[in-house]
């Protein structure tokens, strides 16, 4: 029994430590962590980068600063985020859904001075849980019993282009979507759906905002999944593994969108702090580098090779698999074969999520190994 509200199927261990890609429980089990914390601890357990960054910021004495005191890692995070993307500026947060709930009010101000206020979304997609971030998520399991969520929302089946331009019109203001859906089942975006996105937004001068808060920061191999596709959003979304387990969302914003926006006209009371700016800068740093990246490709190709194989040998359990990077979707024949294969794994000393009920998603550290990686495969096989 505890007190905590039951929004989540909480796990029957308690973790008491962490170690590069390892969780170990208070019963002194060692656990693969395959989740990393929902594609969060980007570097892992217990790394130097975090630890260091934590351990100078203790040297400053400050854990929180206002929003509008300038210090060194707010201004340095938001310039290699601007020049690793969009070259555009940069409003500091604390988590996806924040990062979102920025981005839908900038693109809808702009919108409104253009007599603009429709949004289309993606069929699967999914945002975040605040009633903003609800609006632009497709699960309806999410929002219903909650009354009305902001309207002028239409969801276009993801991938379908046709569907796209029927839904388009003159009071578009903006595209949102996750080039990898990652709630919705590791559903990858076609390089067709995306040039025809990117046409449209030019033609019609929409907004594209891209939901970089799960595929971003390395995940798929590129330090932003949008550049798998050759676009170029005019608003991005970043959280999750940009703070490699410290609490940041950042919203990205081109300047041609940001000029027009005047002061007071949002704000966050810890967005933007001295502890999570230094963290994510470095944690940054060190993601964006080729060498990293590389790494991240070649133990991608591993994974997905590996996954590919499992699902040929076991098609009579799994219907399919989807990678993209370090994000892999395994899709079984039902929610029992999944919700069982799962609870096993977790059992054998694998940790993952399930998603959509029949879904296993992986999405390991970036820093997870070859040897770890065919561990893990392995024991999925002796879990199906
Ligand atoms: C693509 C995407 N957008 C937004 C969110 C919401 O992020 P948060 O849970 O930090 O609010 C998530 C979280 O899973 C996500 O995967």
């Amino acid at each position: 029994m505890n007190n905590l509200l039951k929004t989540y199927k909480f796990s029957n261990f308690e973790v008491v430590k962490g170690s590069g890609c390892y969780l170990y429980t208070s019963n002194k089990k060692k656990l693969l962590d395959f989740s990393a914390g929902v594609a969060v601890n980007s570097l892992g357990y217990n790394h130097p980068i975090v630890k260091n960054s934590l351990q100078a910021q203790i040297k400053t004495g400050i854990t929180h600063l206002s929003g509008s005191q300038i210090h060194e890692f707010k201004i340095k995070l938001s310039k290699v985020l601007s020049n690793n993307s969009n070259k555009g500026d940069v409003f500091f947060s604390n988590s996806g859904a924040e990062s979102i709930e920025a981005a839908l009010k900038i693109a809808r101000n702009y919108g409104s001075k253009k007599g603009k206020d429709e949004i289309i979304a993606m069929t699967s997609s999914f945002h975040g849980r605040t009633i903003g971030a609800l609006s632009v998520g497709s699960n309806k399991k999410y929002k219903s019993n909650i009354g009305p969520v902001p309207g002028k929302v239409k969801f276009c089946k993801f991938n379908d282009v046709s569907h796209l331009r029927k839904l388009v019109n003159k009071k578009t203001v903006a595209i949102i979507i996750e080039f990898v859906q990652g709630d919705g089942g590791i559903n990858i975006c076609s390089k067709n759906f995306a040039k025809a996105i990117k046409e449209t937004c030019k033609n019609k001068k929409i907004l594209l905002i891209g939901d970089e808060i799960q595929g971003g920061i390395g995940r798929t191999g590129k330090i932003f999944a949008y550049k798998h596709y050759g676009v170029n959003p005019d608003i991005i979304t970043s959280a999750k593994g940009l703070g490699s387990g410290i609490p940041i969302g950042a919203t990205i914003v081109k300047k041609y969108i940001s000029k027009i926006i005047s002061t007071g006209f949002h704000g966050s009371t810890f967005g933007g702090g001295m502890l999570q700016t230094r963290i994510s800068y470095n944690v940054f740093k060190t993601i964006n580098t080729k060498r990293f990246l590389n790494k991240v490709l070649i133990n991608a190709n591993l994974l997905s090779s590996l996954i590919k194989k499992m699902h040929h040998l076991h098609n009579d359990k799994i219907v399919d698999t989807r990678c993209l990077g370090l994000m892999a979707g395994i899709e079984f024949k039902n929610n029992q074969i999944a919700s069982n294969t799962y609870e096993k794994m977790s059992k054998n000393g694998l940790i993952s999520t399930l998603i959509q009920g029949n879904i296993i998603r992986l999405t390991p550290p970036l820093i997870v190994s070859s040897e770890e990686i065919k561990k893990a495969i392995k024991i999925i096989t002796r879990s199906l």
